[in-house]
């Protein structure tokens, strides 16, 4: 039985009080859920150690990290998987599109990150999902499949990586993917993990859906068999709306 997962992106969102706020308000409303999912909120990286302070219920990730450690070179700005696990992070997402868009993260980079948070014991959700013209030409598998066969090192089990499946076309637009396309590429990536980690590794690994997850759609996506969970972004920055979807 795969626990469900449900992830909160905060993006580039929250000050310190609302952040530290909200954290807590979530934490105390899905407190009476946690033994049947886990919860884990991704606040700004510059109030993460204030938010893991507060000793929630609730598990605390950061966005992303850096490539490497500080002993291959100096890199001014960047923070490594060591730091965000000595402030108090469990997860750290990886190649979000925003920063493979934005940010130019390929999956050799996105392969990197991953061993790296693996190195120090981050769990890493190392999103994947194709663009709105990969999806209409017919692609949409293929590009999901590369990424995940590409993007994840050998280092990589079921409990240290979570997959989270969002359509670049679907992020922030308030468009989904019909249920039938969501199973399709979840059962995809499944069968993608199977080929390259092994049945153990694809049977037990979570694979969360993102892209416009709200209260009102999350129990159809959510009851689906090959979705264990939702990597939520702007119904995340609502505790009530946030605590709707866990309740989906
Ligand atoms: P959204 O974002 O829920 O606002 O579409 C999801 C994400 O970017 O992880």
């Amino acid at each position: 039985m795969r626990k469900k997962l449900i992830a909160g992106n905060w993006k580039m969102n929250m000050l310190l009080s609302d952040g530290t706020f909200l954290a807590k308000e979530v934490s105390e409303k899905v407190a009476q859920h946690l033994d049947e999912l886990e919860v884990v909120i991704f606040p700004p990286i510059s109030i993460l150690a204030k938010v893991a302070e507060q000793k929630l219920k609730i598990g605390v990730g950061a966005q992303d990290l850096a490539e490497t450690d500080k002993d291959f070179g100096a890199f001014t700005g960047d923070v490594s998987a060591c730091m965000l696990k000595d402030i108090g992070a469990e997860y750290t997402l990886v190649g979000h599109s925003e920063r493979r868009a934005l940010h130019n993260e390929t999956d050799e980079s996105v392969n990197k990150k991953v061993m790296n948070a693996h190195k120090v014991g981050l769990k890493a959700v190392v999103c994947v999902g194709e663009t709105l013209k990969e999806r209409e030409t017919g692609k949409a598998l293929d590009v999901v499949g590369f990424q995940i066969v590409n993007g994840l090192p050998d280092t990589t089990n079921a409990e240290n990586t979570v997959i989270a499946y969002e359509p670049v076309w679907a992020i922030g637009t308030g468009k989904v993917p019909t249920l039938q396309e969501i199973e399709e590429v979840h059962a995809y990536i499944r069968k993608t993990l199977k080929e390259k980690f092994g049945a153990n590794v694809s049977d037990k690994m979570r694979i969360l859906y993102g892209g416009s997850v709200k209260p009102s759609n999350a129990q159809d996506i959510l009851s689906l068999e090959d979705v264990d969970g939702a990597l939520v972004g702007g119904a995340s920055l609502k505790a009530d709306d946030f605590f709707n979807i866990i309740n989906a």
